[in-house]
């Protein structure tokens, strides 16, 4: 009856971020398998995320053990010296405390030999842990090029499982790039769906680990304040932008084959994209939000050529590992538009470009004009909300007030934020009594707020996060095929030379034509 439903019901809602493998006991012995453990990624990235974790508690010696495999024949100390420059902000004795957990296996990846030493070598340490057999947990992490993926799956399906289910699992989480369209990506995902279930698969996109990222469905919903606001009848146009100001410095060989939409646009920004634009999940599940998000990329129009434009700085060609003639984008600005109720009509804008003149990811939204306006004389901006991503993350509203001295505080009682107003862009204070306006902002610097918080890197978290079973903030299946399919056909013109990449200088603000098109768009300078 209708008791029994309800029950059901509030059963499936019980525990809401966690994913399926919500009742499975954390509890058996940990091996955190680091495969490309020679590489740039590993050391840069992987080994410090899970010192990190180690430092914090979230990995303790008790029952964690990490292994790094690759081909290249270095000893177990070989490579702790390779990642201990990397291990930084903590003492000595915990660095080499941590160091001591991470045991070094050489071997190739496409044949069983290596995979059957890693084997012995988790089992052994598992043995130690006085694990039971099948209760273990087994993480394969990929710092590896893609092209080996599909061999380093079969080896570890034929020669690394974890034994049988007694409450332990064998996850691989790979990185991008997830194919280099849709056809590859599908090619791609085909093999390793075969071995692997999509619940053991975690596809890591790293900006989804990003504190302001995570933020943004809280902000989102659970906040009064823009839930009525947050659509095409008060929003004239979004903005998600990422500058760097430095170019593909010795990885032009990696970039040339990728550029600058399959590097940054198709994966990072499209998944913010996801996050502003999506409908409100059901509930907090892991599969509702990728729901969510599987619609609103759907739900995307073909891109328009005539709302795109495409840059290369002026010396990428120099790297040698780049060829002469490439035509290969550093540089990107691509319109989407989202064909449903809420959002028909309002353009996001996804800008991306490396060599620019200055490093920032961040999110603009800008409403439109006030209707009616009676201040129009004064020619005051448009109301603006800006969340900045990196650097020294920031929430802000820019906001019309009257030219004079300001300070209000307003807080939020579902987040634990304070908006105090700043009187930044209010730096030209008009004498006199007479009424002007202005342009200010309501702020919320992280850093000033938060002072005494460390922001945990995105790949801490996301490790923690595929350790504790939680995949909402990995890239399913369908999410990824989704994506490939808005971006594929403009890719392919690109890559057959239809498209014309522009130069620019680099330390530059990208091709004027960018600027061009984001006016036309309808964005106002504020
Ligand atoms: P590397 O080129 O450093 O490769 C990692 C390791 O893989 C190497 O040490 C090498 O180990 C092995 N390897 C390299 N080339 C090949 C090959 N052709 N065939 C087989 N094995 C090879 O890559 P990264 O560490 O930079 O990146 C790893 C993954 O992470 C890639 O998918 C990359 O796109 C992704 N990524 C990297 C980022 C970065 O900042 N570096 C950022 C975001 C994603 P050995 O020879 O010892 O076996
Ligand atoms: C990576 C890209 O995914 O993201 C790089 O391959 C880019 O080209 C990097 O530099 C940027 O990451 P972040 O976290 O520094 O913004």
């Amino acid at each position: 009856g209708s008791g029994q439903w309800l029950m059901e019901k509030r059963a499936s809602f019980k525990g809401d971020s966690l994913s399926d493998n919500e009742n499975a006991p954390e509890t058996g012995c940990l091996s955190i398998v680091v495969l490309g453990a020679s590489g740039d990624l590993a050391k840069k990235k992987t080994f410090p995320a899970l010192f990190n974790l180690y430092r914090q508690r979230f990995l303790t010696s008790n029952d964690v053990h990490i292994f790094g495999y690759a081909r290249t024949k270095i000893s177990d100390d070989q490579l702790r010296n390779r990642i201990r420059g990397y291990l930084t902000g903590s003492k000595e004795t915990e660095v080499s405390d941590f160091l001591q957990l991470i045991k070094y296996v050489s071997g190739s990846y496409d044949t069983e030999e290596g995979f059957r030493l890693l084997d012995k070598e988790i089992s052994e340490h598992e043995i130690s842990k006085k694990s039971v057999e099948g209760s273990s947990r087994r993480l394969f992490y990929f710092a590896l090029p893609p092209s080996v993926y599909p061999s380093v799956c079969r080896m570890i399906k034929r020669c690394c499982m974890n034994k049988s289910d007694l409450g332990g699992w064998t996850r691989i989480v790979v990185e991008k790039p997830f194919g280099k369209d849709l056809d590859s990506a599908e090619e791609l995902s085909s093999q390793i769906g075969e071995l692997f279930d999509e619940s053991q698969i975690y596809r890591i996109d790293h900006y989804l680990g990003k504190e302001l990222v995570q933020n943004l469905l809280v902000l989102r919903f659970a906040n009064r304040f823009f839930l009525p606001l947050w659509n095409r009848d008060n929003i004239d146009n979004v903005q998600i932008v990422f500058r760097e100001d430095f170019g593909t410095e010795g990885r032009g060989g990696y970039f040339d084959e990728y550029g600058i939409i399959r590097d940054i646009i198709q994966n990072h920004l499209l998944q913010v994209l996801c996050l502003v634009a999506m409908e409100k999940p059901v509930s907090l599940k892991p599969e509702y939000i990728r729901d969510e998000k599987v619609k609103v990329l759907q739900s995307v129009l073909p891109i328009n050529d005539e709302e795109v434009v495409l840059g290369q700085y002026d010396g990428y060609r120099d790297d040698p590992t780049v060829p002469e003639h490439s035509n290969t984008p550093t540089f990107a600005t691509v319109v989407l538009r989202i064909h449903n109720e809420r959002w028909e009509g309002v353009p996001f804008i996804l800008k991306a470009g490396k060599a620019l003149n200055s490093r920032k990811a961040e999110i603009r939204v800008q409403f439109k004009d006030v209707p009616g306006d009676i201040f129009k004389c004064q020619k005051q901006g448009r109301n603006e909300f800006v969340i900045r991503l990196q650097p020294l993350e920031a929430i802000y509203m820019k906001l019309t007030v009257s030219n004079s001295d300001i300070s209000i505080m307003i807080a939020i009682p579902e987040v634990p934020f304070i908006f105090s107003v700043e009187d930044i862009a209010c730096n030209v204070k008009q004498p006199g009594l007479e009424m002007s306006t202005v342009q200010s902002e309501l702020d919320l610097s992280y850093g000033q707020r938060y002072q005494n918080v460390t922001i945990p890197e995105a790949y801490e978290r996301l490790i923690l996060d595929t350790i504790r079973g939680d995949q909402q903030h990995f890239v399913r299946r369908d999410e990824l095929k989704a994506a490939w399919e808005i971006f594929t056909p403009l890719l392919h013109r690109i890559d057959n030379g239809e498209m014309k990449t522009l130069p620019y200088k680099p330390g530059s603000r990208g091709p004027a034509e960018a600027d061009e098109l984001l006016a036309k768009a309808g964005y106002v300078q504020t």
